[in-house]
């Protein structure tokens, strides 16, 4: 089963053990995009009918939002590397012990209380990257006529039928754009979300509606026109490739000097990644279905501000920060999205990097290499800066909290080791280390 080497019991903690400074070679494929699937196997219930979804990544997530579709009374299988879904949907409540698990669980918000009058969903409260507020999506759905209310850590959404309404958000929050997109499919008459989020991930889950029958116009721009109709059908989809990380192996090669083609990457999806990185100096080509890698020099350094889509994302900031740990000159990287995204800078400092944290602002002064040291994962993508960290480093570099790295890279392992990586993962007896999700 694919990924299974990566499954360990939840009283053990994963260390990835990596041995640096060696140049990756050959090709490496992105799986599908997790904030993409997530969203769409959450669109599931809004269907009369099953759905399936193809190429679906085995990663933590994807099982955490099966679990939470089981517990919701819909039934899920695995047919090969797709995923059926019936939206046999039996209580509308979303636990604490799930949503605490995957913030991303806030999706089935919409969906319920669009098919079926009612959700109860689990606050998520915030996580380690920053407080991840759902203030947004409470007004969008009240905006569309639902009672909401949140009481004793519960949000409670009711509507006997949701209307069309006008909803602008005062930021282009990619959840709240998707709640509202699938709470306003089942709604009667017109909703426009304006200053909506444009990620492509909007635009995937636009098409999967689109195909069960909904209409939708302006995905991927700011406005988002909604006409409701009176009822949805499943349907089939292959989502998106995960411009995330084709990134994060992208910088990985750069990191290391290597050369490397990652295919299925989409250039249109990271253009303005790919534009500073050539400006950083990234040696790079647009192939035929892939990006490829073929960097020789030492990276420069450069300003990257993170802005929501089209600008620079804010999951490939940590990844950027660790690949210009090492460049020539210094670096300023600005974190407009989330309030507390730097907590990959100490570890990397413990491997020699020279960064200071001014606000939202860290100060990048690059140095000639770092060194492998034991080292922690708090988050996802910042797990993912230090192993680019650590395939760069002298030495061997020991990451802990890999749980959190698990939950979004489909056999990483495996990809890296395909790319002449020395990495393995050892499992050690200590607590669980997956903690409040993303
Ligand atoms: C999605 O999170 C992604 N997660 C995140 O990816 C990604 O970092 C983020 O979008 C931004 O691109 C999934 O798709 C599952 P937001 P989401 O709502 O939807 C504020 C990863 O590494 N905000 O756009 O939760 C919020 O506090 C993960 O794969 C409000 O103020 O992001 C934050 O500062 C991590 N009120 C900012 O907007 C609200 O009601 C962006 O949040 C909602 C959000």
């Amino acid at each position: 089963m694919p990924g299974s080497s990566q499954m360990a019991p939840s009283h053990t903690d994963r260390v990835f053990v990596i041995q640096g400074a060696r140049p990756l070679a050959g090709c490496v494929r992105v799986s599908a995009a997790k904030n993409s699937v997530l969203k769409l196997m959450a669109a599931a219930l809004l269907a009369e009918s099953p759905s399936v979804i193809h190429a679906v990544p085995d990663i933590e997530d994807v099982r955490i939002m099966i679990e939470l579709l089981e517990v919701l009374g819909a039934r899920v299988r695995r047919e090969g590397s797709s995923l059926v879904i019936e939206p046999t949907v039996s209580t509308c409540v979303a636990p604490y012990e799930l949503v605490s698990k995957m913030r991303a669980s806030i999706v089935v918000l919409g969906p319920l209380t669009a098919r079926f009058g009612e959700a109860h969903v689990s606050l998520p409260g915030g996580c380690n990257i920053g407080r991840r507020k759902t203030d947004l999506h409470l007004a969008g759905l009240a905006a569309l006529g639902a009672e909401v209310s949140t009481n004793r850590g519960f949000i409670t959404a009711r509507a006997r039928k949701l209307k069309g309404g006008e909803i602008s958000l005062h930021f282009p929050s990619v959840g709240a754009t998707e709640n509202l997109m699938m709470a306003a499919v089942l709604a009667e008459g017109t909703t426009v979300i304006d200053n909506a989020a444009r990620e492509p991930e909007i635009v995937d889950l636009a098409d999967f509606l689109r195909k069960m029958g909904a209409d939708i116009a302006g995905d991927g721009t700011s406005t988002i026109m909604v006409r409701g109709v009176s009822k949805l059908e499943g349907c089939e989809h292959a989502p998106i490739p995960d411009r995330i990380e084709a990134g994060t192996y992208i910088l990985a090669g750069v990191a290391t000097r290597s050369s490397i083609a990652v295919e299925g990457a989409r250039p249109d999806h990271l253009e303005f990644f790919l534009e500073k990185l050539r400006q950083a100096g990234g040696q790079f080509e647009i192939g035929d279905g892939a990006i490829v890698v073929a960097q020789e020099q030492r990276l420069k350094g450069i300003d990257v501000p993170t802005m929501p889509y089209p600008g620079f994302p804010t999951d490939l900031q940590p990844q950027m920060m660790a690949a210009l740990a090492t460049a020539d000159g210094l670096s300023i990287i600005t974190e407009n999205v989330f309030e507390n995204r730097f907590l990959h800078a100490d570890e990397l400092v413990r491997m020699g990097a020279d960064i200071d944290i001014k606000g939202s602002h860290a100060v990048v002064r690059g140095v000639e290499t770092l060194y492998g040291v034991p080292v922690r994962a708090a988050d996802l993508r910042g797990g993912a800066a230090l192993v680019i960290a650590a395939l760069g480093a002298r030495g061997v570099t020991e990451i802990r909290g890999v749980n959190h790295i698990m939950r979004g890279y489909e056999n990483l392992v495996e990809k890296l080791r395909g790319l002449g990586a020395d990495v393995r993962m050892e499992v050690t007896e200590s607590g669980s280390d997956l903690e409040t999700g993303d």
